[in-house]
């Protein structure tokens, strides 16, 4: 796997690596995973697979965690 490669977050490309998780990923962007319910904005808080406050869709899996997941070259990941 290269050193770095590109993926995209709600289409828009970004260099990442293959040892940082998609939670990393977000926040190292300044960007938010989902909303709640009540439409509060969420991201990644335990970093360790058990407040799902990570979720967002990768490669069209709804709800996958991020905190849990690699990132891959052209990983396609959607937000909110
Ligand atoms: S940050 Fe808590 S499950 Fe991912």
């Amino acid at each position: 796997m290269p050193e770095t490669f590109t993926v995209f977050i709600n289409g828009q490309p970004v260099t990442a690596g293959p040892e940082t998780s998609v939670a990393a990923l977000l926040l190292r962007e300044r960007m938010v995973n989902r909303r709640s319910c009540a439409g509060q904005l969420r991201a990644a808080f335990c970093g360790m697979g058990i407040c799902m406050e990570c979720r967002v869709t990768i490669d069209s899996d709804a709800h996958g965690l991020g905190c849990m997941t690699f990132c891959r070259p052209n990983m396609k990941i959607t937000t909110l």
